[in-house]
Protein backbone atom coordinates (compact mmCIF):
# COMPACT_ATOMS: atom_id res chain seq x y z
CA UNK A 1 0.00 0.00 0.00
CA UNK A 2 1.54 3.86 -0.92
CA UNK A 3 1.16 6.25 2.14
CA UNK A 4 -1.56 7.81 0.72
CA UNK A 5 -3.33 5.21 0.89
CA UNK A 6 -2.61 3.93 4.28
CA UNK A 7 -3.98 7.45 4.87
CA UNK A 8 -6.98 7.21 3.10
CA UNK A 9 -7.39 3.62 5.32
CA UNK A 10 -7.03 5.38 7.95
CA UNK A 11 -9.25 8.28 7.80
CA UNK A 12 -11.85 5.49 6.84
CA UNK A 13 -11.15 3.12 9.40
CA UNK A 14 -11.58 6.23 11.75
CA UNK A 15 -14.88 7.88 10.23
CA UNK A 16 -16.42 4.19 10.92
CA UNK A 17 -15.70 4.06 14.56
CA UNK A 18 -16.51 7.93 14.87
CA UNK A 19 -20.03 6.85 13.27
CA UNK A 20 -20.03 3.88 15.01
CA UNK A 21 -19.57 5.60 18.42
CA UNK A 22 -22.06 8.27 17.53
CA UNK A 23 -24.60 6.33 17.26
CA UNK A 24 -24.73 4.26 20.02
CA UNK A 25 -24.68 7.89 22.21
CA UNK A 26 -20.89 7.94 23.08
CA UNK A 27 -20.54 11.54 21.99
CA UNK A 28 -17.06 11.82 23.50
CA UNK A 29 -15.16 9.27 21.99
CA UNK A 30 -16.88 10.29 19.13
CA UNK A 31 -15.40 13.21 18.99
CA UNK A 32 -12.07 12.24 19.47
CA UNK A 33 -12.74 10.05 16.43
CA UNK A 34 -14.08 12.25 14.13
CA UNK A 35 -11.15 14.48 14.64
CA UNK A 36 -8.71 11.59 14.37
CA UNK A 37 -10.73 11.56 10.84
CA UNK A 38 -10.67 15.47 9.88
CA UNK A 39 -6.58 15.95 10.75
CA UNK A 40 -5.97 12.56 8.58
CA UNK A 41 -8.40 13.62 5.54
CA UNK A 42 -6.43 17.18 6.00
CA UNK A 43 -3.19 15.44 6.15
CA UNK A 44 -3.96 13.84 2.79
CA UNK A 45 -4.65 17.50 1.24
CA UNK A 46 -1.47 18.88 2.75
CA UNK A 47 0.78 15.80 1.58
CA UNK A 48 -1.04 15.30 -1.98
CA UNK A 49 -2.45 18.95 -2.84
CA UNK A 50 -2.83 17.19 -6.43
CA UNK A 51 -4.87 14.43 -5.52
CA UNK A 52 -8.06 14.23 -7.72
CA UNK A 53 -10.29 13.34 -3.97
CA UNK A 54 -9.10 16.26 -2.32
CA UNK A 55 -12.14 18.35 -3.11
CA UNK A 56 -14.47 15.07 -1.93
CA UNK A 57 -12.22 14.85 1.27
CA UNK A 58 -12.26 18.25 2.60
CA UNK A 59 -16.31 18.37 1.69
CA UNK A 60 -16.18 15.20 4.36
CA UNK A 61 -13.75 16.67 6.84
CA UNK A 62 -16.26 20.02 7.17
CA UNK A 63 -19.37 17.77 7.64
CA UNK A 64 -17.44 16.09 10.14
CA UNK A 65 -16.42 19.19 11.63
CA UNK A 66 -19.88 20.43 11.75
CA UNK A 67 -21.03 17.42 13.62
CA UNK A 68 -18.42 17.62 16.50
CA UNK A 69 -19.60 21.26 17.04
CA UNK A 70 -23.46 19.22 17.38
CA UNK A 71 -22.06 16.96 19.61
CA UNK A 72 -20.26 19.56 21.59
CA UNK A 73 -22.71 21.82 21.39
CA UNK A 74 -25.09 19.05 22.81
CA UNK A 75 -27.57 20.47 19.99
CA UNK A 76 -30.34 17.70 19.34
CA UNK A 77 -29.27 16.43 15.50
CA UNK A 78 -31.25 17.45 12.01
CA UNK A 79 -30.58 14.69 10.54
CA UNK A 80 -30.49 17.07 7.06
CA UNK A 81 -28.11 19.18 8.30
CA UNK A 82 -25.23 16.23 8.49
CA UNK A 83 -24.52 13.66 5.35
CA UNK A 84 -21.64 11.31 6.59
CA UNK A 85 -20.59 9.09 3.65
CA UNK A 86 -20.97 5.91 6.11
CA UNK A 87 -24.55 4.85 7.28
CA UNK A 88 -26.04 7.56 9.45
CA UNK A 89 -26.11 7.48 12.87
CA UNK A 90 -29.76 7.27 14.02
CA UNK A 91 -30.89 9.11 17.09
CA UNK A 92 -33.78 7.35 18.30
CA UNK A 93 -33.33 7.60 22.47
CA UNK A 94 -35.75 4.88 22.91
CA UNK A 95 -33.83 2.41 20.92
CA UNK A 96 -32.64 -0.06 22.87
CA UNK A 97 -29.12 -1.37 21.80
CA UNK A 98 -27.49 -4.50 23.25
CA UNK A 99 -24.57 -4.65 25.32
CA UNK A 100 -21.85 -5.22 22.64
CA UNK A 101 -23.11 -2.03 21.00
CA UNK A 102 -22.64 0.21 23.46
CA UNK A 103 -19.29 -0.57 24.48
CA UNK A 104 -16.36 0.15 22.93
CA UNK A 105 -13.35 -2.12 22.56
CA UNK A 106 -10.99 -1.17 20.41
CA UNK A 107 -8.32 1.11 21.13
CA UNK A 108 -8.76 4.88 19.85
CA UNK A 109 -4.75 5.30 19.53
CA UNK A 110 -4.16 8.72 20.86
CA UNK A 111 -0.68 9.20 21.98
CA UNK A 112 0.26 10.94 25.64
CA UNK A 113 1.96 13.73 23.19
CA UNK A 114 -1.15 14.97 21.60
CA UNK A 115 -2.47 15.50 25.45
CA UNK A 116 -1.23 18.94 26.19
CA UNK A 117 -0.57 20.17 29.72
CA UNK A 118 -2.63 18.13 32.24
CA UNK A 119 0.56 17.56 34.18
CA UNK A 120 -1.18 16.30 37.46
CA UNK A 121 -3.76 14.33 35.40
CA UNK A 122 -1.21 12.45 33.76
CA UNK A 123 0.88 12.15 36.92
CA UNK A 124 -1.84 10.94 38.78
CA UNK A 125 -2.61 8.20 36.05
CA UNK A 126 0.78 7.27 36.07
CA UNK A 127 0.66 6.50 39.47
CA UNK A 128 -2.48 5.05 40.10
CA UNK A 129 -2.36 2.98 36.98
CA UNK A 130 0.90 2.75 34.83
CA UNK A 131 3.93 2.33 37.79
CA UNK A 132 1.61 -0.58 39.80
CA UNK A 133 0.96 -2.29 36.27
CA UNK A 134 5.44 -2.74 35.69
CA UNK A 135 5.84 -3.20 39.38
CA UNK A 136 2.66 -4.30 41.57
CA UNK A 137 5.79 -5.45 43.87
CA UNK A 138 6.33 -2.00 44.68
CA UNK A 139 2.86 -1.71 46.36
CA UNK A 140 2.24 -3.52 49.06
CA UNK A 141 -0.74 -1.47 50.28
CA UNK A 142 -2.55 -1.68 47.20
CA UNK A 143 -3.37 0.98 44.74
CA UNK A 144 -6.43 3.35 44.03
CA UNK A 145 -8.66 1.87 41.95
CA UNK A 146 -11.35 4.90 41.03
CA UNK A 147 -10.04 7.91 39.04
CA UNK A 148 -12.15 10.72 38.53
CA UNK A 149 -11.37 13.30 36.01
CA UNK A 150 -13.52 16.42 36.33
CA UNK A 151 -13.39 19.94 34.67
CA UNK A 152 -15.23 22.20 32.25
CA UNK A 153 -15.83 20.77 28.48
CA UNK A 154 -13.32 20.23 25.69
CA UNK A 155 -10.29 20.30 28.48
CA UNK A 156 -9.05 16.87 27.50
CA UNK A 157 -10.86 14.40 30.08
CA UNK A 158 -11.77 11.90 27.42
CA UNK A 159 -8.74 12.19 25.24
CA UNK A 160 -6.66 11.62 28.40
CA UNK A 161 -8.78 8.61 29.14
CA UNK A 162 -8.09 7.41 25.10
CA UNK A 163 -4.39 7.69 25.98
CA UNK A 164 -4.23 5.44 28.39
CA UNK A 165 -5.95 3.24 26.77
CA UNK A 166 -3.02 3.31 23.78
CA UNK A 167 -0.12 3.18 26.45
CA UNK A 168 -1.48 0.19 28.83
CA UNK A 169 -1.09 -3.37 27.02
CA UNK A 170 -4.47 -4.36 28.24
CA UNK A 171 -8.30 -3.92 27.82
CA UNK A 172 -9.84 -0.72 27.25
CA UNK A 173 -13.88 -0.87 27.97
CA UNK A 174 -14.98 2.35 27.31
CA UNK A 175 -18.98 2.91 27.86
CA UNK A 176 -21.15 6.69 28.04
CA UNK A 177 -23.36 6.70 31.19
CA UNK A 178 -25.74 8.99 29.17
CA UNK A 179 -26.43 6.06 26.81
CA UNK A 180 -26.14 3.45 29.85
CA UNK A 181 -29.39 5.00 30.88
CA UNK A 182 -31.04 5.56 27.30
CA UNK A 183 -30.16 2.68 25.27
CA UNK A 184 -29.99 -0.25 28.11
CA UNK A 185 -33.38 0.79 28.72
CA UNK A 186 -34.65 -1.94 31.37
CA UNK A 187 -31.16 -3.88 31.00
CA UNK A 188 -28.69 -1.12 32.89
CA UNK A 189 -28.24 -2.85 35.61
CA UNK A 190 -27.33 -6.29 34.26
CA UNK A 191 -24.99 -5.02 31.36
CA UNK A 192 -23.15 -2.97 34.08
CA UNK A 193 -22.62 -6.40 36.26
CA UNK A 194 -21.74 -7.49 32.80
CA UNK A 195 -19.24 -4.79 31.96
CA UNK A 196 -17.69 -4.73 35.17
CA UNK A 197 -17.84 -8.91 35.12
CA UNK A 198 -15.28 -8.75 31.76
CA UNK A 199 -12.43 -6.21 33.39
CA UNK A 200 -12.07 -8.81 35.99
CA UNK A 201 -12.20 -11.38 34.05
CA UNK A 202 -9.82 -9.46 32.17
CA UNK A 203 -7.54 -8.98 35.19
CA UNK A 204 -7.52 -11.86 36.28
CA UNK A 205 -6.33 -13.85 33.20
CA UNK A 206 -2.97 -10.94 33.69
CA UNK A 207 -4.63 -8.35 31.47
CA UNK A 208 -4.90 -4.85 33.15
CA UNK A 209 -8.13 -3.38 32.58
CA UNK A 210 -9.68 -0.25 32.25
CA UNK A 211 -13.65 0.62 32.65
CA UNK A 212 -13.78 3.92 31.07
CA UNK A 213 -17.36 5.55 31.83
CA UNK A 214 -18.00 9.16 29.97
CA UNK A 215 -20.48 11.85 31.51
CA UNK A 216 -20.64 9.92 35.22
CA UNK A 217 -23.19 12.33 36.09
CA UNK A 218 -25.64 11.22 34.01
CA UNK A 219 -25.78 7.57 36.38
CA UNK A 220 -27.49 10.34 38.94
CA UNK A 221 -30.22 9.59 36.88
CA UNK A 222 -31.11 13.33 36.08
CA UNK A 223 -31.81 12.77 32.39
CA UNK A 224 -33.56 9.56 32.62
CA UNK A 225 -36.94 9.32 32.92
CA UNK A 226 -36.65 5.64 32.98
CA UNK A 227 -39.07 5.15 36.62
CA UNK A 228 -36.96 3.18 39.22
CA UNK A 229 -34.64 1.91 36.84
CA UNK A 230 -31.58 4.51 37.47
CA UNK A 231 -31.64 3.67 40.97
CA UNK A 232 -31.12 0.02 40.55
CA UNK A 233 -27.89 1.06 37.78
CA UNK A 234 -26.95 3.52 39.96
CA UNK A 235 -26.38 1.02 43.15
CA UNK A 236 -24.93 -1.69 40.72
CA UNK A 237 -22.50 0.68 39.80
CA UNK A 238 -21.72 1.15 43.50
CA UNK A 239 -21.72 -2.56 44.22
CA UNK A 240 -19.49 -3.34 41.37
CA UNK A 241 -17.52 -0.54 42.66
CA UNK A 242 -16.88 -2.16 45.79
CA UNK A 243 -16.03 -5.26 44.69
CA UNK A 244 -13.07 -3.97 42.85
CA UNK A 245 -11.94 -1.82 45.54
CA UNK A 246 -12.20 -4.31 48.41
CA UNK A 247 -11.98 -7.74 46.84
CA UNK A 248 -9.86 -7.81 43.87
CA UNK A 249 -7.05 -6.68 46.03
CA UNK A 250 -3.98 -7.28 43.42
CA UNK A 251 -6.08 -7.41 39.97
CA UNK A 252 -5.67 -4.74 37.82
CA UNK A 253 -8.91 -3.31 37.14
CA UNK A 254 -9.25 -0.13 37.09
CA UNK A 255 -12.47 2.72 37.11
CA UNK A 256 -11.87 6.03 35.28
CA UNK A 257 -14.94 8.51 35.37
CA UNK A 258 -15.38 11.76 33.67
CA UNK A 259 -17.41 14.49 34.38
CA UNK A 260 -18.25 18.44 32.99
CA UNK A 261 -20.40 18.19 36.31
CA UNK A 262 -19.03 17.00 39.22
CA UNK A 263 -21.39 18.50 41.80
CA UNK A 264 -24.26 16.58 40.90
CA UNK A 265 -22.29 13.54 42.04
CA UNK A 266 -23.76 12.17 45.42
CA UNK A 267 -21.11 11.28 48.33
CA UNK A 268 -21.16 7.51 47.33
CA UNK A 269 -20.34 8.09 44.51
CA UNK A 270 -17.50 10.79 45.21
CA UNK A 271 -15.68 8.69 47.50
CA UNK A 272 -15.72 5.75 45.45
CA UNK A 273 -13.29 7.60 43.13
CA UNK A 274 -10.11 7.58 45.51
CA UNK A 275 -8.28 10.25 42.68
CA UNK A 276 -10.15 13.41 41.84
CA UNK A 277 -8.16 15.21 39.64
CA UNK A 278 -8.97 18.73 37.68
CA UNK A 279 -8.55 18.96 33.94
CA UNK A 280 -8.64 22.42 33.79
CA UNK A 281 -8.82 25.00 30.85
CA UNK A 282 -5.24 25.56 29.58
CA UNK A 283 -2.97 27.95 30.37
CA UNK A 284 -1.06 30.22 28.11
CA UNK A 285 1.52 27.79 27.78
CA UNK A 286 -0.22 25.08 27.00
CA UNK A 287 -2.26 27.40 24.36
CA UNK A 288 0.88 28.00 22.53
CA UNK A 289 1.42 24.35 22.58
CA UNK A 290 -1.98 23.66 21.39
CA UNK A 291 -1.83 26.19 18.48
CA UNK A 292 1.96 24.37 17.44
CA UNK A 293 0.11 21.35 17.91
CA UNK A 294 -2.79 21.82 15.41
CA UNK A 295 -0.98 23.89 13.09
CA UNK A 296 1.78 21.71 12.55
CA UNK A 297 0.51 20.20 9.40
CA UNK A 298 -0.78 23.31 8.04
CA UNK A 299 1.09 25.85 5.74
CA UNK A 300 1.25 29.01 7.72
CA UNK A 301 2.15 32.95 6.99
CA UNK A 302 5.26 34.34 8.01
CA UNK A 303 2.96 36.84 9.82
CA UNK A 304 1.47 34.47 11.86
CA UNK A 305 2.10 34.38 15.30
CA UNK A 306 1.40 31.44 17.64
CA UNK A 307 2.49 33.48 20.80
CA UNK A 308 -0.37 36.25 19.95
CA UNK A 309 -2.38 33.30 19.29
CA UNK A 310 -2.23 32.03 23.09
CA UNK A 311 -2.74 35.40 23.83
CA UNK A 312 -6.08 35.92 22.00
CA UNK A 313 -7.48 32.90 23.20
CA UNK A 314 -7.24 33.19 26.80
CA UNK A 315 -10.25 31.65 28.42
CA UNK A 316 -10.27 28.84 25.64
CA UNK A 317 -10.84 25.56 25.73
CA UNK A 318 -8.55 22.85 24.22
CA UNK A 319 -11.45 21.78 21.82
CA UNK A 320 -12.47 25.69 21.15
CA UNK A 321 -8.65 26.14 19.90
CA UNK A 322 -8.24 23.00 17.89
CA UNK A 323 -11.73 24.20 16.19
CA UNK A 324 -10.11 27.37 15.18
CA UNK A 325 -7.19 25.98 14.03
CA UNK A 326 -9.25 23.43 11.95
CA UNK A 327 -11.67 26.89 10.52
CA UNK A 328 -9.07 29.19 10.02
CA UNK A 329 -7.61 25.82 7.92
CA UNK A 330 -11.30 25.51 5.87
CA UNK A 331 -11.50 28.94 5.20
CA UNK A 332 -8.29 28.99 2.92
CA UNK A 333 -9.12 25.56 1.67
CA UNK A 334 -12.92 26.66 1.17
CA UNK A 335 -12.15 30.10 -0.59
CA UNK A 336 -9.23 27.65 -2.89
CA UNK A 337 -12.22 25.38 -4.08
CA UNK A 338 -14.80 28.71 -4.89
CA UNK A 339 -12.36 30.27 -6.79
CA UNK A 340 -12.10 27.62 -8.80
CA UNK A 341 -8.10 27.57 -8.80
CA UNK A 342 -8.33 24.09 -7.44
CA UNK A 343 -8.99 23.02 -10.94
CA UNK A 344 -5.50 24.09 -12.08
CA UNK A 345 -3.16 20.83 -10.98
CA UNK A 346 -0.10 23.32 -9.82
CA UNK A 347 -2.34 25.65 -7.66
CA UNK A 348 -2.18 25.62 -4.47
CA UNK A 349 -3.85 27.47 -1.70
CA UNK A 350 -2.14 30.40 -0.10
CA UNK A 351 -1.04 29.95 3.37
CA UNK A 352 -2.77 30.36 6.49
CA UNK A 353 -2.84 34.10 7.67
CA UNK A 354 -3.47 36.07 10.96
CA UNK A 355 -6.12 37.88 9.62
CA UNK A 356 -8.04 34.26 9.10
CA UNK A 357 -7.60 33.25 12.77
CA UNK A 358 -8.31 36.81 13.55
CA UNK A 359 -11.91 36.38 11.67
CA UNK A 360 -12.13 33.20 13.52
CA UNK A 361 -11.58 33.97 17.00
CA UNK A 362 -13.67 37.63 16.50
CA UNK A 363 -16.41 35.15 15.52
CA UNK A 364 -15.87 32.84 18.49
CA UNK A 365 -16.38 33.39 22.63
CA UNK A 366 -15.05 31.04 25.13
CA UNK A 367 -17.26 28.00 25.41
CA UNK A 368 -16.54 27.91 29.19
CA UNK A 369 -17.56 31.03 31.38
CA UNK A 370 -15.64 32.47 34.61
CA UNK A 371 -18.40 31.22 37.00
CA UNK A 372 -18.01 27.57 35.68
CA UNK A 373 -14.29 28.27 36.18
CA UNK A 374 -15.20 29.69 39.86
CA UNK A 375 -17.40 26.28 40.35
CA UNK A 376 -14.51 24.00 39.67
CA UNK A 377 -12.22 25.07 41.44
CA UNK A 378 -14.78 25.33 44.44
CA UNK A 379 -15.75 21.69 44.25
CA UNK A 380 -11.76 20.78 44.08
CA UNK A 381 -11.39 22.38 47.11
CA UNK A 382 -13.77 20.63 49.15
CA UNK A 383 -12.88 17.07 47.33
CA UNK A 384 -9.50 16.96 46.34
CA UNK A 385 -7.87 14.23 46.24
CA UNK A 386 -5.05 13.76 44.53
N1 LIG B 1 -5.32 19.08 26.78
C1 LIG B 1 -5.56 18.95 25.46
N2 LIG B 1 -4.55 18.71 24.60
C2 LIG B 1 -4.77 18.57 23.29
N3 LIG B 1 -5.99 18.67 22.73
C3 LIG B 1 -7.05 18.91 23.52
C4 LIG B 1 -6.89 19.05 24.93
N4 LIG B 1 -8.10 19.27 25.47
C5 LIG B 1 -8.98 19.24 24.46
N5 LIG B 1 -8.36 19.03 23.27
C6 LIG B 1 -9.01 18.91 21.96
O1 LIG B 1 -10.41 19.04 22.15
C7 LIG B 1 -11.08 17.80 21.86
C8 LIG B 1 -12.18 17.56 22.88
O2 LIG B 1 -11.60 17.27 24.13
P1 LIG B 1 -12.22 16.19 25.10
O3 LIG B 1 -11.14 15.34 25.63
O4 LIG B 1 -13.34 15.47 24.43
O5 LIG B 1 -12.80 17.12 26.25
P2 LIG B 1 -13.67 16.74 27.51
O6 LIG B 1 -13.80 15.26 27.58
O7 LIG B 1 -12.90 17.32 28.66
O8 LIG B 1 -14.97 17.44 27.30
C9 LIG B 1 -9.99 16.76 21.89
O9 LIG B 1 -10.32 15.65 21.09
C10 LIG B 1 -8.79 17.53 21.38
O10 LIG B 1 -8.82 17.64 19.99
MG1 LIG C 1 -15.52 14.20 27.23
Amino acid sequence: MSASQELEQAATNYAIEAVRLDKQGSKGMAITMYQKTIETLLRIAHLYPDYSLNKVYIQRAMAYQERVKVLQGGIPLRPEAYQPDAESPSHQKDEKASYDELIMKEKPNVRWSEVIGLEAGKKAIKEAIVYPVQRPDLFPLGWPRGILLFGPPGCGKTLLAAAVATEIDGNFISVDAASIMSKWLGEGEKNVARLFESARKSANNGKPAIVFIDELDSLMGRHSNEVGGEVRVRNQFLKEMDGIIDKGKNLHAYVIGATNRPWDLDWPFIRRFQKRIIVPLPDHHSRLQMFKLYTNSLNLDSNLSLHELARLSEGFSGSDIKDSCQSSYLRVIGEFFESGRAEDCDAKPRAVNMEDFHQILENRKPSVSLDMVASYAKWFDTFKAL
